[in-house]
């Protein structure tokens, strides 16, 4: 198969993963997409079924932390692009369990950053040629996918900029804060080309349940109570996950090596007025009476160290790039909540860990 492009892809079998390996295999079938996915508890290959079987498309089952492995998929594959999603992706996992988080996110990084820079050091990439050093618009960049928590906490009404001071302020966050410095640290050192880009909060369709959105409208749908934490009160940024994955093709062909691009959709909520327009969306779909929904909305214990706000300044990737969300947050969140309500399938095999087999029974031989 001749391809423009070997691109991995990795953690593509999560949330975010999925979105940007079904619109890469879709959109650009000259590229070969590599998703590489260890499939902890947030991989799901059911969340790519539909591109599953598309001749430009392989997925690879290995831990980025596994260096060996990493240093066999460039060179089998002839890797000359990398976009990074692998994470541990969950607060409230990363207040109870901070190493994991170190291992993947900090650890993983490296490893993942190491064999980018060999492969490409000694010219493994479609070129041929090394592409350590090359210019803004060259193949070979090492994409790393991050987050805005890595700024820390807004107290005030302003905004995240690129040139915000990194302050983390919970052990995911610090693990990404990490895993930026360590990219633009090869970047510095050993000239590998890179792009960094921090996002807000996303939501969507396939998104495990234990993330705010999901979990409500998963418990909305089954009667459960709502747990909010603290008053309900932070503030969170929400951008619909399809156009992080159109901001992420854009960024991958169009940002200028060595720079970095805030992602986000100036779109503030707080947490307990976000939980009521699910709660009245919900009841509409579900014909309950106005207000039924509500009453499962429960109060409990606040998670350790929350973030009060973040809120993104997303005008350099529009000024510089042209890219701005396609939809408003009433069209996502009604888009969301019906994929939800028609993939409760989904839904029950992610929340039974029936989705979890669904590797042995495709892949494995
Ligand atoms: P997710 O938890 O849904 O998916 C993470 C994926 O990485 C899973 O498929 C998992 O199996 C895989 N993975 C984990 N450890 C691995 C390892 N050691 N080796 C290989 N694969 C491994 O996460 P997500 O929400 O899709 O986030 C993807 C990326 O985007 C992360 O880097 C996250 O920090 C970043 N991000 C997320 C958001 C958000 O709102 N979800 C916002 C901004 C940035
Ligand atoms: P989450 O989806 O975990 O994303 P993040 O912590 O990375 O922003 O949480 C979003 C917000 O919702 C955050 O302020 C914590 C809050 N939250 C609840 O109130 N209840 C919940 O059950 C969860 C999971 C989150």
């Amino acid at each position: 198969m001749s391809t423009e492009r070997n691109i991995l892809i990795t953690g593509g079998a999560g949330f975010i993963g999925s979105h940007v390996v079904r619109r890469f295999v879709t959109k650009y079938p000259n590229y070969r997409i590599i998703n590489l996915d260890v499939l902890t508890y947030a991989g799901n290959l059911e969340n790519l079924r539909d591109v599953e079987r598309a001749s430009n498309y392989t997925f690879v089952k290995a831990d980025i932390c596994d260096a060996e492995a990493m240093t066999k998929v460039f060179k089998e594959y002839a890797i000359d692009s990398v976009i990074h999603l692998a994470a541990e992706s969950h607060v409230d996992r990363s207040i109870t369990d901070p190493l994991s988080f170190v291992r993947t996110n900090v650890f993983g990084t490296v490893t993942l950053l190491n064999a980018a820079k060999e492969a490409w050091k000694h010219g493994s990439g479609v070129s041929s040629t090394p592409l350590l050093g090359r210019g803004p618009g060259g193949e070979g960049r090492f994409y790393h996918v991050s987050t805005d928590e890595v700024y820390g906490s807004l107290h005030d009404d302003s905004l995240f900029l690129e040139t915000t001071p990194y302050d983390p302020q919970s052990p995911y966050s610090a693990s990404k804060a990490a895993s930026d410095h360590f990219v633009r640290a090869y970047g510095n050192t050993y000239k590998l080309p890179f792009v960094v880009s921090n996002c807000s909060n996303n939501y969507g369709s396939h998104h495990f349940p234990e993330k705010l959105i999901p979990l409500m409208i998963n418990n909305i749908r089954n009667n459960k109570p709502l747990p909010v934490y603290g008053k309900g009160e932070n503030v969170r940024d929400w951008l619909w996950v399809e156009d992080h994955a159109s901001a992420i093709d854009t960024v991958f062909h169009k940002g200028v090596n060595g720079e970095t691009y805030n992602i986000g959709g100036h779109n503030e909520w707080t947490n307990i007025d976000l939980v009521h327009l699910l709660c009245s969306i919900m009841d509409a779909k579900l014909e309950r009476a106005k207000g039924e929904s509500a009453k499962l909305i429960t109060y409990v214990t606040d998670r350790a160290g929350h973030d009060l706000r973040y809120a993104i300044d997303a005008g350099k990737i529009e000024r510089e790039l042209g890219w701005k969300p396609t939809i408003t947050f009433e069209e996502g969140l009604e888009r969301t909540v019906e994929w939800y309500l028609a993939n409760t399938e989904w839904l029950d095999h992610v929340t039974s860990g029936a989705y979890r087999s669904y590797y042995d029974a495709q892949y494995a031989r």
